[in-house]
């Protein structure tokens, strides 16, 4: 390269959050998509909590305050950025985005979740999967790192038996559980990689469900994959049982 060619600014952390920005036009498509499948997935959740009634009025309490506070909207507070220091993380991983009651429903029967079984959620949000644990009359319990969910989201769960707690998944001492859901589209490798090795330390035949992307470790059998609505789109889910090596230390 020639001495005096250009050098391409330094890319600060602020420019690759960037990245995610799109013109105006597909802006309008994208939101318009999120309106229709916004419309669905409440029909659908409606329709399979109608056989709940009890969980109804919860969730309700719920899709009542999102309206009112919107989980898609963050500001970067001094206390974020601290959260964010402490666990390690960037201000992208938080990007938000629900699993529908019906699709957790769906997903969990598929992994054979029901009475006497345990969800655990990571990184659980507003807590709309713990419902569909609810539903199958097993525990549930969600862990988020962002108090700003949890304030608003643990009272309503509460009702229903549910349990929201603050916390980071990554550091905070997990309560074991037959199943375990990770929504870790939006994470880091880096961070990926960190909720996995706390993971080897669940007993064996717990089954975990991760979407967009499997557990690549070979103790994480892939019983089945999935192809299911969430509230930005279909994407796919991971179905593993952890069936680690008799002579692995964790
Ligand atoms: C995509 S949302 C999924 C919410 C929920 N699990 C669902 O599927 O409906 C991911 C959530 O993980 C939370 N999160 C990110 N990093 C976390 C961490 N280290 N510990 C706990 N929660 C975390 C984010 O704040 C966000 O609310």
């Amino acid at each position: 390269m020639a001495e005096d060619a250009p050098t391409p600014p330094a890319r600060t952390p602020r420019d690759e959050d960037d990245d995610y920005a799109v013109s105006l036009p597909r802006l309008v498509v994208i939101r318009l998509s999120i309106l229709v499948i916004e419309f669905v997935t409440r029909l659908g959740d409606l329709a399979v909590l109608a056989l709940r009634p009890r969980l109804l009025g919860p969730y309700l309490g719920l899709w009542l305050r999102e309206v009112l506070v919107s989980p898609y909207r963050l500001r970067r507070s001094f206390e974020l950025i601290r959260l964010l220091q402490a666990s390690g993380q960037r201000f992208n991983e938080l990007m938000y985005g629900e699993t529908p009651v019906h699709t957790a429903l769906w997903l969990f029967r598929k992994a054979g979740l029901g009475p006497g079984g345990k969800l655990l959620d990571l990184g659980a949000g507003r807590g709309r999967t713990l419902l569909a644990a609810r539903w199958l009359g097993a525990e549930a319990t969600g862990i988020e790192l962002l108090d700003f969910h949890v304030a608003l989201a643990a009272k309503p769960l509460a009702k229903t038996g549910a349990r929201l707690v603050a916390g980071d998944a990554n550091c905070v001492v997990l309560p074991d559980a037959t199943h375990v859901f990770l929504n870790w589209t939006a994470l880091s490798p880096e961070t990926r990689a960190r909720l996995v090795t706390r993971l080897r330390a669940c007993p064996p035949g717990t089954r975990v469900l991760t979407v967009t992307r499997p557990i690549q470790l070979e103790s994480f059998v892939v019983l089945s994959r999935h192809h299911v609505l969430f509230t930005w789109g279909l994407e796919h889910v991971w179905l593993h049982e952890h069936q680690p090596h008799p002579d692995t230390k964790v």
